[in-house]
């Protein structure tokens, strides 16, 4: 059988791309303050800044969206996705949110408060972002081995039990809102946690008493590795593995615009029946009403097709098998990527590529702008711009302990030889890295600074 399995499916539409010259890029680079989520999109050549809502809908979906329903109240498009919901994740209740970090909002807003702590194995920035806004403190607890970008450990994401026992113990259950999970585990490399995890990881919470909420992004992508990965997994079908995974908790926050392959969409899902109620008064304060939660009827209907089809084994093997492509490309060319390839995303090691770089001058950042600089392409750090805090006790600047840059592969979009333009143009930046130089902030807000920050080269 072939390495690599080509696209089960062939393209019907296009949308041109366009390389600009040099010196556009150059141009278009400082007046966006060397900060890629400033460019004008139409001056990207291969955008890999993220494969959140940038994926291609299919046909199916396509056609669905002409079913929607725009009923405020009780639309048939909340019904169809209600049974997607139900037959998926199995969770008494559910509520469309326009994104992830609406759901990560409402559920921040009920249950966090002031102080208390939220465990994960690693918080995606929104969330982080939003127990932040509520004075809560989210807290990283996941395996030592995700700090090593060498160690191929099959479930890198998976919480450090031991940790995660004795944290609860020792800050006191009544500090502690809730517990989560990120699955795929995308701050640390799109890596996967073990369903013998999730099993536990499950059983300590409620040994204490504490809600369990899935961070559900890539539940799909998650449940394929673990059915390639985990023994006794091998025979289920990935309905089956994300079912397993949904019964461990008490509800989920999901951002569509990932696993359900829709350019918009979330839901905040749950079994406690009082939580809901609550959650629902704030959902139609903030978003919308329970039946459509500030998205379009036919938004839903999109989701609730993308929900069925990222379960699809075929286009998970070609998906998966598109990052591990990317990555083994890039290993070759001499570029440090941390192994095994993530699920939706390829990480490069930036510090160990930058190594004349200081953690406090961004080599993460200066990867990103000599990406762009050089080939158009669009990617995203994740490092100390997005993740360098000052420590709430001390004020004493916590770095990360990684600094990456992030190829995020759009589902469905790019093709294998946008892959290899893209390994090729780094294999350049690695052959003269040393001309490569920092950069240092001009401005940068207080909370997900990494979206709006402006820098100057050192
Ligand atoms: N949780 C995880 C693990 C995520 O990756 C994201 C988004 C969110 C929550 C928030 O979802 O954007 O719909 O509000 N990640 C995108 C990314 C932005 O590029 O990784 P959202």
């Amino acid at each position: 059988m072939a390495k690599y399995l080509p696209e089960p499916f062939r393209i019907k539409m296009v949308e041109p791309i366009r390389l600009i010259d040099m010196q556009s890029r150059e141009d278009a680079l400082r007046t966006a303050g060397y900060n890629v989520f400033g460019l004008h999109a139409e001056d990207v050549f291969i955008d890999l800044l993220t494969d959140s809502g940038t994926g291609a809908m299919s046909q199916h979906q396509w056609a669905a969206l002409m079913e929607g329903d725009e009923s405020y109240a009780g639309a048939r498009s909340y019904y169809r996705l209600a049974e997607v919901m139900q037959e998926i994740t199995g969770f008494r209740f559910f509520m469309p949110t326009h994104q992830g970090r609406a759901a990560e909002n409402i559920l921040s807003a009920l249950l966090v408060k002031p102080g208390q702590y939220v465990p994960s194995n690693m918080h995606f920035d929104t969330t982080e972002a939003n127990i932040l806004a509520r004075g809560g403190r989210p807290t990283n607890l996941v395996i030592e081995e995700a700090f090593e970008p060498a160690n191929r450990h099959p479930f890198k994401g998976n919480m450090d039990l031991d940790k995660l026992r004795h944290f609860i113990q020792a800050m006191g259950v009544e500090n502690i809102s809730f517990g989560m999970i990120t699955i795929t585990n995308n701050a640390g490399g799109g890596q996967p946690v073990s369903m013998e995890n999730l099993r536990a990881v499950s059983a300590i919470y409620h040994e204490f008493g504490l809600p369990f909420f899935i961070d559900a992004c890539r539940f799909a992508e998650n449940s394929f590795f673990i059915k390639q990965r985990e023994p006794g997994y091998a025979h289920k079908t990935i309905l089956e593995i994300a079912q397993e995974t949904f019964s461990l908790a008490d509800g989920a926050t999901m951002s569509a615009k990932k696993d359900a392959i829709v350019n918009i969409g979330g839901f905040l899902a749950m079994n406690d029946e009082a939580l809901f109620q609550n959650a629902r008064n704030e959902l139609i304060l903030r978003e919308g009403f329970p039946t459509y939660g500030g998205l379009a009827g036919r938004d839903l209907d999109a989701m609730a097709v993308g929900l069925r089809e990222g379960l699809d084994e075929a286009y998970l093997a070609y998906r998966l098998g598109q990052t591990a492509y990317l990555s083994e490309r890039l290993l070759e060319s001499g570029i440090s990527v941390i192994q095994p390839s993530g699920g939706h995303a390829v990480y490069i090691d930036a510090g160990g590529l930058f190594p004349h770089i200081p953690q406090g001058e961004f080599p993460g950042q200066a990867l990103v702008v000599e990406m762009y600089r050089r080939g158009g392409i669009r990617a995203v750090e994740i490092g100390s711009v997005m993740f360098a805090h000052p420590d709430p006790d001390t004020g004493e600047m916590q770095y990360p302990k990684l600094e990456l840059v992030r190829l995020a592969l759009p589902r469905r979009v790019y093709t294998q030889s946008h892959l290899d333009y893209v390994t090729d143009t780094l294999a350049e930046i690695a052959s003269d890295r040393e001309q490569v130089s920092g950069l240092r902030f001009t401005y940068a807000p207080e909370l997900l600074r990494h979206f709006t920050a402006r820098f100057e080269p050192v």
